[in-house]
């Protein structure tokens, strides 16, 4: 039998040099040279949370369009003009989260957490995506961290909730003030949208296209336009909190108080009904109290309220809802403003360099035997000069450094620098571990010494 004919040999690979790739317009790199002051946040998010006995939940970035639309609300600025939607292969429409609070309620439902003891309380961390248009404080993506609380209704929810934010953003050297509104439960709304539907109809011509037909549709949300004379306009209108029914009214009274005793201060703004429809009573933004770092446009550093009708309009029974969620890159720019140091990184405990083929494969084994010991080793196995190794551990803040040269091979020795005053001592090779270890035990408990832990005063003896 005649071999088959081989096939043509493939044509080689020659990639094509074509346009250098660059960031999308409204996305960020979080670099390396950041990370420090994320962490900072991340970390004091997570303790909050544990505080506050929080669980952290998070949800997918891509969920079914409709579940947005449904519940941020069809004609808010956020489902007209700001999802990022796509159909998937499969044909369906889905859209990478703009916020939060509706996958958090979803899973509550799809989860059946409605079944266990109430409240639950659950908090999340990540991106998010607004198609909005680009400026300082304002991505297509952006990071949040956000707390819900399901199943309890009692207004000193809201104002927990309200005061956790609070205590975040002081914690991390913020002051902020909590603007608070009350938006009403559906009867105080529909009696407000009447009076504010008559408000905006006797000067509907000063109203952008977009607010014309939201006068149609959903009139509230006109209190939120961005256009600068529809802005003007709602500065006159009518204000939610006049229009209360009694129970709503006393829910509002009720979480003001609570805020008082959890001294969280506030001001009252009529003027704050979030760009969201999910609301119902409480409502409530945090804004830097002094004014530092603040961009008008961009001035809210985190929101959020009540949200009783959300479960119940994705099918479950009516369960009471409140929560919050905070911007990370607000966040992060407020702290910058203010000139907050984030802490030093963690610097390693010990760098090792090696000059030669026998001596990086020896420091190579001494690497995983330390890292094995829990001892935090760093290296750049690739270099060949010492003063370009003795240069990264310098670059990294390691206090010392094992140098294993030709003439320490031979010895069988190593050599042991302090990088502070440049000291080297020759160790024994059989003893570089133990001799590593001792020195950082030292380091250890110098640290402990430099910053004691605070002795608790004993308690008081009672008068
Ligand atoms: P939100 O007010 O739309 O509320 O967003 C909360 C925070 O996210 C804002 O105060 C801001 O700091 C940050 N943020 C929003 N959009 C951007 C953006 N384009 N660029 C940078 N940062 C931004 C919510 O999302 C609700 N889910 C909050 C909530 C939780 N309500 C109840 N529970």
């Amino acid at each position: 039998m005649l071999p088959k004919k081989a096939p043509p040999a493939p044509e080689p690979f020659v990639p094509k040099k074509g346009k250098t790739p660059a960031l999308i317009r409204g996305m960020r790199d979080i670099l390396p040279a950041d990370w420090p002051w994320w962490n900072l946040v991340i970390n004091k998010v997570h303790a909050i949370a544990r505080d506050f006995g929080f669980e952290r939940i998070e949800t997918p970035i891509l969920e079914e369009t409709s579940m947005f639309v449904r519940s941020v609300g069809k004609e808010t600025d956020i489902v007209e003009k700001e999802l990022f939607s796509f159909e998937d292969r499969g044909g369906d429409s889905v859209t990478m989260r703009p916020e939060g609070t509706a996958g958090v309620a979803r899973a509550y439902l799809e989860h059946g957490m409605i079944a266990m003891p109430q409240p639950v309380k659950l908090y999340y961390l990540g991106p998010f995506f607004r198609y909005d248009r680009p400026q300082s404080g304002r991505y297509r993506q952006f990071w949040q961290c956000g707390f819900e609380l399901f199943g309890d209704n009692h207004p000193v929810v809201d104002a927990e909730i309200i005061a956790i934010g609070a205590t975040l953003f002081s914690e991390l050297g913020i002051p902020v003030r909590v603007q608070v509104n009350s938006v009403g439960d559906a009867a105080s709304r529909a009696a407000y949208v009447k009076v504010l539907t008559e408000y905006f109809r006797t000067r509907k011509s000063r109203l952008c296209e977009d607010c014309k037909r939201r006068l149609q549709k959903n009139p509230l949300r006109i209190l939120d336009c961005k256009v600068p004379d529809c802005q003007l306009l709602t500065q006159d209108a009518p204000a939610m909190v006049d229009h209360l029914s009694e129970p709503a009214r006393e829910h509002f009274v009720k979480t003001l108080e609570h805020l008082d005793d959890m001294d969280v201060p506030y001001d009252l703004n009529p003027r704050i009904v979030r760009g969201l429809d999910y609301y119902t009573h409480t409502a409530f933004e945090y804004v830097a109290a002094d004014g530092v770092g603040v961009d008008k446009a961009q001035s809210a550093l985190g929101g959020g309220g009540r949200y009783d009708g959300l479960v119940e309009l994705f099918g479950g029974r009516p369960t009471p809802a409140v929560g919050f969620a905070a911007g990370i890159e607000r966040t992060i720019m407020q702290l910058k403003a203010r000139g907050v140091q984030p802490p030093v990184p963690q610097r390693p405990d010990v760098f090792l360099a090696q000059l030669g083929d026998t001596a990086r494969r020896k420091t190579i084994k001494l690497f995983r035997e330390l890292r094995s010991l829990g001892i935090s080793v760093a290296a750049t196995f690739s270099k060949t000069s010492i003063k370009a190794q003795l240069e990264a551990a310098n670059r990294l803040r390691a206090p010392f450094t094992l140098i294993l040269g030709q003439k320490e091979l031979v010895d069988d020795t190593i050599l042991m620098r302090d990088m502070e005053n440049g000291i080297q001592e020759i160790v024994d090779f059989s003893k570089a571990v133990s001799e590593v270890q001792k020195r950082v035990q030292k380091a250890n408990g110098e640290k402990q010494l430099v910053n004691p832990p605070a002795t608790p005063e004993p308690p008081k003896a009672a008068a």
